[in-house]
């Protein structure tokens, strides 16, 4: 990735790191639907950097440009969704090596990895993600190639201490890789905090518009590694389309308004919630009395994000009777997006999403978007009462 010079996280996604076309002017990327990529005659080298689309599309170029710069890594890479890049970066590792992952994090990934584990004979200690000691407890030095953290983490939005864990994994050299998709580079930046690797399901934040599926990785090495994961993107075919790609792009140069006012809109509610007669808890990393807050203070800048959950009173009948008469939130799963969500996690888990990590009846988990505070507010008030 070229040296960019040193401006804010807020001008760096605004300009999405795209100069202008020379010959056109135009001020925004073109799309390049092409599969394929002409050599010259005279030395039958390739006219530009591509060969076919599987390997590479030059509509990636200032979005994986862009991702790197607001991640601060060497080097960035989109995937056709968030599990193809989880996918990729755990089949880059070797039958016998050892991982460790949380028991609580994003249940598709959580159980599609417990099966590959056992089929391709890899090692999993899954740990509480809050409790550093856990971490150090689970590392098998010699043994343990990688460590996967997710934080805040679905759907109780715990918070993992990614400059501890990363202090851990370098003693033991074993890989970190941070999923972001929650935090988003606006707020967290793992790898100057010690991650090696950065995944975000692009689907969510990074996009904001609900409209494409998408993953991307962030690189602090073009390593080895690096390369055979993307080895894997072109060979287990984890590609992103020209048009996703411009569309990602397009969504991501406004990620740091959304995320200021997801954020703004996010505290408002839970301070509102907090104490409310319907509702027990308030999960959200940003009230003093969540158990990470302590962490996520330090680690996470601008705000604590657009997650959290409501774990309702009178448990999961009344959380689905509440679920059933929001008017303004939409009742669907996903994140990050310009609307808000509000679904009742465990029908949405059924039973993929049961032992230990298992989601209480009683939570409600919200994506909060960037429609006015007060409606939100009045929605899930009238939905209580
Ligand atoms: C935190 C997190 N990581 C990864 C994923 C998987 O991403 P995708 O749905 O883009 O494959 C999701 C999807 O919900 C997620 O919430």
């Amino acid at each position: 990735m070229s040296e960019r010079p040193p401006y804010h996280l807020d001008t760096l996604t605004a300009h999405g790191a795209y100069e202008g076309d020379r010959e056109s002017g135009a001020v925004v990327p073109p799309i390049v639907p092409a599969t394929t990529y002409a050599r010259r005659a005279q030395d039958y080298d390739l006219v530009g950097a591509t060969s076919y689309t599987r390997d590479h599309n030059p509509t990636y170029e200032p979005l994986e440009r862009a991702l790197a710069a607001l991640e601060g890594g060497r080097a960035a890479a989109v995937f056709s969704a968030g599990l193809g890049a989880c996918a990729c970066v755990i089949q880059a590792l070797a039958p016998g090596d050892h991982v460790v992952a949380q028991k609580t994090m994003y249940w598709g990934f959580r159980n599609w990895l417990e099966d590959f584990a056992a089929r391709w004979g890899l090692g999993l200690t899954l740990v509480d993600a809050g409790d550093t000691a856990a971490w150090e407890a689970a590392i098998e030095p010699g043994r343990t190639k990688l460590a996967w953290v997710e934080t805040p983490s679905n759907p109780l939005w715990q918070v993992v201490d990614i400059e501890a864990v990363s202090a851990l994994c370098r003693a033991a050299g074993v890989r970190l890789v941070v999923d972001n998709t929650v935090a988003t580079p606006i707020l967290t930046r793992p790898l100057s905090l010690g991650a090696d690797l950065v995944m975000h399901s692009a689907t969510k934040y990074l996009n904001g518009h609900s409209d494409v599926l998408a993953g991307a990785l962030i690189s602090a090495q073009e390593d080895p590694f690096w390369q055979r994961v993307l080895y894997n993107r072109s060979k287990l075919a984890s590609v992103l389309g020209p048009f996703e790609a411009w569309l990602l792009h397009r969504g991501l140069r406004t990620l740091h308004l959304r995320i200021e006012r997801a954020c703004a809109n996010a505290a408002a509610i839970a301070a509102h919630f907090q104490g409310h007669p319907a509702v027990d808890q308030v999960l959200y990393p940003g009230l003093a009395t969540h158990p990470g807050h302590e962490v996520a203070a330090r680690q996470m800048t601008g705000g604590f994000g657009g997650m959290m959950s409501l774990r309702v009173k009178g448990g999961g009948e009344a959380a689905l009777a509440a679920v059933k008469r929001v008017k303004l939130f939409a009742r669907a799963t996903s994140l990050g997006g310009v609307e808000s969500l509000i679904e009742h996690r465990a029908t949405i888990e059924g039973e993929a999403g049961g032992g230990e990590g298992a989601v209480p009846q009683d939570l409600l988990r919200l994506s909060i978007g960037v429609e006015h505070a007060g409606d939100l507010i009045a929605d899930l008030e009238q939905a209580f009462s």
